[in-house]
């Protein structure tokens, strides 16, 4: 018989995420959705950086960058990540492994247009991960851009979404004196069952 239960409960670990996302918004001073985003770059190089996650969907993880970065280069390289997010006030982490596609229609048009409009023209604005000479040079580039896009600027062509469809999902717990609880969903593509196991600590 299992023994999960109590904030492990459930077979579906997108309600679990979404279950403790919503107790560490209570509890954590800022972004309690911050997650560690790691890629591998062309030589295989690791990578690793935070980004927002902005939705739990029913089977996937979505989060929103400029698809010409560093990131989305080495995702579109590998067409894999994986994510870990950890919050210091719940000691909890999830750490997620999958395949990952773009989320470039209407859903990210919607999310696009949900932000400040200084926010969004910094995205029309930032050549994310280019070489910039100066802070006035992007200034420059903000006032250039508010100038041409004006207040109701369209999504930019390089800026939307990737969605992360998970073939390992793991959740972890501290426990007393180092004997955490851990419990990993695997499959081994995003058509199979999950099979569900408690992990040593
Ligand atoms: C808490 C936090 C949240 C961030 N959220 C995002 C985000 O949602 N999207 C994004 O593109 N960059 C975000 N960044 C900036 C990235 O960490 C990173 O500097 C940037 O995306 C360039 O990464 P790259 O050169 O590896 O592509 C965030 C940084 C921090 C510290």
């Amino acid at each position: 018989m299992s023994d999960r239960t109590g904030i492990f409960a459930g077979d579906d670990p997108f309600a679990i995420a979404r279950s403790w996302l919503a107790e560490a918004e209570a509890s954590e001073p800022n972004d309690p959705n911050a997650i560690a985003l790691s890629t591998v770059d062309a030589q295989g190089m690791p990578n690793a950086r935070m980004v927002l996650l902005k939705d739990i969907e029913d089977a996937a993880f979505v989060f929103y960058t400029n698809y010409t970065s560093a990131k989305a280069q080495e995702i579109e390289h590998g067409g894999k990540a994986a994510f870990v997010m950890h919050w210091k006030s719940l000691r909890r982490q999830i750490r997620v492994r999958g395949t990952v596609t773009r989320e470039d229609g209407p859903q990210a048009d919607a999310y696009y247009a949900s932000r400040s409009l200084k926010s969004r023209l910094g995205a029309w604005a930032s050549q994310q991960s280019q070489p910039l000479a100066s802070r006035a040079a992007l200034m420059a580039e903000v006032a250039k851009v508010t100038a041409s896009h004006g207040p109701m600027p369209a999504r930019p062509p390089f800026w939307g979404g990737f969605r992360i469809a998970p073939v390992e999902i793991e959740f972890w717990a501290d426990g007393a004196f180092r004997l955490h609880d851990r419990f990993c969903w695997r499959r081994e593509k995003i058509s199979d069952p999950w099979s569900i196991k408690r992990l040593n600590p």
